[in-house]
């Protein structure tokens, strides 16, 4: 199974903003009340600590703050917005979609709204739509977002989920571009592996019942290992993908920041793919899996840290829940 690849010129990010709560949970913290340690932690994942969102914080709020500081950046007046598109594994809620929710508190009077729902891809997904609608001449700004509040949807009582996850946010704004840089994304899924990672009640399936509850059936269920495997295969040939489509070599890639979901799986796809470990990004270490939120803090703390430049060729690749896929190659103009 392929994912369908696409290019668009003339559109760039212009501006990106980030927010992690402050709340730093340790993998210490989590030996008191779970059967697990530091050390299965940190060799099997590579996670050392996760940020934990207030109990009053939802996605949209860890959203707005996020789309906030993209737009001061850029000195951007929201009433120019076009668009939102906003991506969460776990939203506010079912419906309405929390980019209707930003939107409000952005003060985006003019803008539409709404949500994707691509798993852990999210972040991609949303700004392959973004690109689209810019690149197509459609609309001048949209706003991506990824913004997670996972910690909500744990069962705290399973070692093998809830140690992986953490919360955060980040945003980007899209517009056009004079160059001629290009977008290049390949989007994928495979709907056969729906089950192996799902919140299976709360939906029209399986609406909430005392039974639901009883069977924790509202908390992320995952089969690691079986997304362990997909994840290593479909991240390697989806760059591949990527940049064969846009006749692009590994080596003239400048950074490669793939979701941060498992060092191994991280270390599996770059070896695969032949980067050099000066060529990829992590930050997994410090943040846990964000899912939708994983990229963008990844960006934001490359610029800090100058391994992120205005020029640099840049693969992004997500993997999560569907079972879904996507990589995207872009020049960085920030
Ligand atoms: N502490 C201690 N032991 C643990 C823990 C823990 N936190 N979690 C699991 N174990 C135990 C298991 O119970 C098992 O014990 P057993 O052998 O006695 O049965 C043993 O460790 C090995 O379990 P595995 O599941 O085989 O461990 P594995 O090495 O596969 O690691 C992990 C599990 C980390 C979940 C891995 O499979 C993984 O990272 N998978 C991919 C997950 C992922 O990327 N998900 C995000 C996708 S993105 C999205 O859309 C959400």
């Amino acid at each position: 199974m392929t994912g369908r690849r696409g290019s668009v010129r003339g559109v760039r990010i212009a501006a990106l903003g980030v927010y992690a709560p402050e709340r730093v949970l340790t993998n210490d913290e989590l030996s008191q009340t779970l059967d697990t340690s530091d050390a299965w932690i940190r060799t099997r994942t590579g996670i050392r600590e996760r940020r934990i969102a207030r109990a009053d914080q939802a996605p949209s709020d860890l959203a707005a703050e996020a789309g906030r500081r993209a737009l001061n950046q850029a000195g951007f007046d929201p009433g120019r917005l076009d668009l939102i598109v906003s991506s969460s594994l776990i939203p506010d809620m079912v419906f309405p979609a929390t980019a209707a929710v930003v939107a409000h508190r952005l003060g985006a009077v003019n803008a539409g709204a709404f949500d994707v729902q691509a798993g852990c891809t999210g972040f991609v997904y949303a700004l392959a739509c973004a690109v689209g609608f810019v690149g197509a001449g459609m609309y001048e700004n949209v706003l991506v977002i990824g913004a997670e509040v996972v910690s909500r949807g744990l069962d705290w009582q399973d070692r093998a989920t809830c140690v992986l996850f953490g919360d955060g946010a980040g945003a980007a704004l899209v517009n056009k571009a004079d160059g001629s840089a290009a977008f290049t994304f390949d989007l994928g899924n495979d709907g056969s592996g729906a089950e192996q990672l799902n919140m299976p009640a709360g939906g029209a399936r399986l609406p909430a019942s005392h039974e639901t509850i009883d069977n924790r059936q509202h908390f992320l269920k995952m089969n690691g290992p079986e997304v362990f495997r997909f994840a290593t295969r479909k991240v390697a040939a989806s760059c591949q993908a990527v940049l064969g489509e846009a006749g692009v070599g590994v080596a003239d890639v400048d950074l490669f920041v793939p979701h941060q979901a498992n060092m191994r799986i991280i270390d599996a796809a770059a070896k695969r793919l032949g980067f050099e470990p000066q060529q990829v990004f992590t930050n997994l270490d410090r943040f846990g899996n964000t899912s939708c939120a994983s990229i963008p803090l990844c960006l934001a703390e490359a610029m800090e840290v100058g391994r992120l430049k205005k020029g640099d060729r840049l693969l992004m690749a997500g993997f999560g829940a569907g079972l879904s896929w996507g990589s995207c190659l872009m020049t960085w103009e920030l």
